[in-house]
């Protein structure tokens, strides 16, 4: 008996067989999505079906991205596969249910819940191949974090601390040195170029705009950058203070004007107040600035 489907008259041998087609190589399992959410017209049934099937037969990857198959029923089991939801998924959840497993510092307290922020951020990479760096590896909790919620993502960490040494793995790079050391950064990016960066290192105010404009320049076109822990710009033992010049929240304020800088550096029309100064490198790159509360997402243009 064949189960067909009434939309298009397709039948589930059909797309289970365009399944099997397209999945020669594990690695391009980013084309179960669309076919799943084929699927899903046939009811939620079916695509649960169709995802044990996969299993079955692409064991060896599955068993290497545990908390993908969580994603994958969190996903089915909302009815977050839609036909809108192909390329801009909605928000599950997952990113702080990893952070809790794996003790991520990113989620659970009382001033911030960076995992939100991320997820309503970032899933547009879900399912990219591409690679992350994050400066601040700690305990390597937020490494595993992202590897289990990018699936086919390179992670890079980096951290002052050699002990961090003991988190590297098969999808998990580690580099040991000082966020504010530009030789540490032509090391790494001999290797590797990025397309998230985040900064989640010593939290001074130094710090933070020292690597800003040491790797915001290297970080790839489209990429985003992501500074944790703006909160001490207000504190004085971190070089903050409400209000202070040379803070990072005061550095990246300036950058509001530098998305606008057209508007008094080269206007079309004649007016009082431009500036004719030359737009920086930032003016030219930045293409938003997204803040919450504690963290804000720089998008390079
Ligand atoms: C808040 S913890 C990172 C937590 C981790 N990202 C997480 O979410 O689970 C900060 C880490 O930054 C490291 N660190 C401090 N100063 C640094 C520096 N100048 N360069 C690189 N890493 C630094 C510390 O050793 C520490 O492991």
């Amino acid at each position: 008996m064949s189960l067909r489907c009434s939309s298009n008259n397709r039948t589930l041998c059909e797309v289970l067989r365009e399944i099997n087609d397209v999945l020669q190589d594990h690695v391009i399992h980013k084309q179960i999505l669309p076919k799943l959410i084929e699927a899903e017209k046939m009811g939620k049934r079916m695509a649960g079906k169709l995802m044990e099937y996969n299993k079955q037969v692409f064991a060896d990857w599955w068993e290497k991205n545990p908390d993908y198959e969580a994603d994958m029923k969190l996903r089915l089991n909302k009815n977050y596969i839609t036909e809108e939801g192909k390329n801009k998924q909605e928000s599950t959840g997952l990113l702080k249910k990893l952070a809790l497993k794996y003790k991520a510092d990113k989620t659970g307290d009382s001033v911030a819940n960076y995992t939100d922020n991320y997820e309503a951020q970032l899933v547009s990479f879900k399912n990219k191949f591409f690679a992350l760096l994050e400066i601040g590896v700690s305990k390597g909790g937020s490494l595993k974090m992202w590897k289990g919620y990018f699936p086919n993502a390179k992670i890079v960490g980096v951290d002052i601390d050699h002990n961090c040494l003991q988190f590297a793995d098969d999808r998990i790079k580690i580099y040991i040195g000082d966020q504010t050391d530009s030789s540490l950064w032509d090391t790494v990016f001999k290797e590797q170029s990025f397309d998230i960066i985040i900064d989640d290192g010593g939290h001074h105010v130094h710090q933070q705009q020292i690597a800003f404009n040491l790797l915001f320049p290297r970080l790839n076109a489209g990429g985003v950058y992501v500074i944790e822990d703006l909160h001490t710009s207000y504190w004085p033992d971190f070089g903050g203070q409400y209000n202070k010049a040379d803070t990072t929240v005061s550095f990246l304020k300036k950058f509001i004007d530098g998305v606008n800088w057209r508007w008094y550096k080269e206007l079309s029309r004649p007016n009082e107040s431009c500036t004719h100064e030359k737009p920086t490198y930032f003016d030219l790159n930045i293409k938003s600035l997204h803040f919450y509360n504690g963290i804000c997402f720089i998008y390079k243009k």
